[in-house]
């Protein structure tokens, strides 16, 4: 039985216990806030048995297996360090920190004190990603040879929530424009030319952003995100064979389509009873259960080039945050 807390009661905490209480072989054991009532209240509705009113107490608690992180960004990089020292292993939400340097510290906390550690980017779980893998691997698709996903949807102007206020790590790309990135990495690794433009708002985050990535392979990729309008949310790998579309939204998609010029060669659906975040939860207790310290499908480098491009494309953009001492 691999036992889960929680760090941070808020939005996505709820939804990720939601799925940690469907999955067998694991229970949610503590809950922690920055306030005790609101961790009562979180550990009542999610059936936890303990409630925090620390993140400290939490991570020196004996019972607790692996840590949930799923504060702010700016966050990340103290909330994850704190567990892995107290012995904790830990899934932190994405993204993973703030800038390659914190992640770099992450990283290195987690082989010193041998913990598991993983950016929760729960997309890769997903069985639609299983299947674009089988058909590339299968050569279905062919030489990849363009990718286009965008990303978008209208957030209120709120200083108080977390997308618009630079001290919390806000604007588009962080949150969401990590996304099409992610793919992109998962798909062809690494680009090796990065350029992009954005708008950035009167509360100094990015509010649009938009991204090119090239490949010495021959391959591109035209990515967009922003919180000021609902897009479509769709992504499309284009092989010189075929290509696949994810229907929206495409980052938790139950749905997908193979297609070449003649038509649509076979849709693929993938329906299930969770939000998204159990395949990310049964990945991490399948790998505590088999005592490894890295997820074989989003091992630690993944994170620390993905962290690379998002610094890279923030040079471009001008977008530093007040937490950061560099980047
Ligand atoms: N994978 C996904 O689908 C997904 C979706 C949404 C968000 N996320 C990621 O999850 C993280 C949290 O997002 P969210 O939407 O859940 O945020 P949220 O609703 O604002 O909740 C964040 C929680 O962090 C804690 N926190 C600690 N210090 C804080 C501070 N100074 N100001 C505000 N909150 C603070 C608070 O919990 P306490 O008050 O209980 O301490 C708060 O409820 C972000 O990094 C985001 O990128 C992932």
């Amino acid at each position: 039985m691999v036992r889960w807390g929680i760090i941070g009661c808020g939005k996505i905490a709820g939804k990720f216990a939601e799925d940690l209480n469907k999955i067998e072989g694991c229970a949610l054991y503590g809950v922690a806030s920055r306030s005790i009532d609101k961790a009562i209240t979180f550990a009542k509705v999610n059936n936890a048995q303990k409630a925090f009113g620390s993140y400290e107490e939490l991570a020196q608690n004996d019972q607790i297996d692996v840590v949930y992180i799923a504060t702010p960004h700016p966050f990340h990089k103290d909330n994850t360090i704190l567990c892995l020292q107290n012995g904790k292993h830990v899934l932190c939400e994405k993204p993973f920190a703030m800038n390659i340097h914190e992640v770099k510290e992450m990283v290195n906390a987690a082989k010193k004190n041998e913990r598991f550690l993983m950016e929760a980017i729960w997309t890769q779980f997903f069985p639609f990603m299983h299947k674009i893998r089988e058909l590339v691997n299968e050569g279905q698709l062919g030489k990849i040879k363009m990718i286009e996903a965008d990303f978008g949807f209208k957030a209120d102007v709120d200083l108080c929530g977390r997308l618009y206020n630079p001290h919390l790590g806000g604007g588009a790309l962080l949150d969401i424009g990590i996304y099409p990135i992610f793919l992109c990495h998962s798909l062809l690794g690494k680009p090796d030319e990065i350029s992009a433009n954005a708008v950035i708002g009167s509360t100094g985050v990015d509010e649009s952003t938009v991204v090119n990535l090239k490949w010495q392979s021959g391959a591109l990729a035209s990515l967009n995100c922003t919180i000021l309008t609902d897009t479509k949310t769709v992504a499309k790998i284009y092989g010189d064979k075929a290509y696949v579309e994810i229907n929206s939204r495409w980052h938790e998609s139950k749905s997908m389509s193979l297609n070449n010029k003649m038509g649509r060669i076979e849709e693929f659906k993938f329906e299930d009873d969770y939000r998204g975040y159990a395949y990310e939860i049964m990945e991490v207790n399948k790998c505590l259960n088999n005592n490894k310290t890295e997820s074989e499908l989003l091992p630690l480098q993944f994170s620390v080039d993905l962290i690379e491009t998002l610094d890279t494309v923030r040079s471009h953009i001008n977008l530093a945050y007040p937490s950061e001492t560099k980047l």
